[in-house]
């Protein structure tokens, strides 16, 4: 997917993330609109392993690197996104997310994400369907 580069780009690029196929184009807006953008330089840390955190986070530019104990667990692009293990649980982030390379992301705090898209199936489908998937990686990496 094409890197997201201008605020008003984010709209767009939403229409076309995975996780949000499957709502209108008004809801769509909505989400963009309610979202805050944040920008981090390579090397900072987006989310920290143990902290609370009620942030949602949608790569729109950029390389996230998920780490822990200093190992790279995964490198997440534009239109994946990150910070939902403890939306879902309310139970410490389980890994730091460190900046790759210059990254932008769309913030949703856990209010405006289960406002935005707690009644939509399909939304939650999908993305219980990549934590169970991300917790089942984590988990064989862990027995390795
Ligand atoms: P959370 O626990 O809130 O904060 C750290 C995030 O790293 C976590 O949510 C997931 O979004 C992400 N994460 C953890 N394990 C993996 C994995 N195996 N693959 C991709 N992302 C992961």
């Amino acid at each position: 997917m094409a890197d997201a580069s201008g605020p008003g780009q984010a709209a767009a690029m939403l229409g076309s993330v995975p996780l949000f196929s499957s709502l209108s184009k008004p809801q769509v807006r909505r989400i963009a609109e309610t979202a805050k953008e944040r920008s981090y330089k390579a090397g900072d840390v987006i989310v920290r392993h143990g902290e609370k955190g009620i942030g949602f986070y949608l790569v729109l530019a950029g390389e996230a690197k998920v780490e822990r104990a200093g190992q790279l667990v995964a490198t997440l692009g534009p239109g994946q996104f990150f910070g939902e293990m403890a939306l879902l649980d309310e139970q410490p982030r389980s890994a730091d997310v460190r900046a790759g390379s210059a990254v932008r992301c769309l913030v949703l705090s856990a209010w405006e994400f289960w406002a935005a898209v707690g009644d939509e199936p399909e939304v939650l489908r999908t993305l219980l369907k990549e934590t169970v998937r991300r917790i089942r990686t984590d988990k064989a990496a862990l027995s390795e």
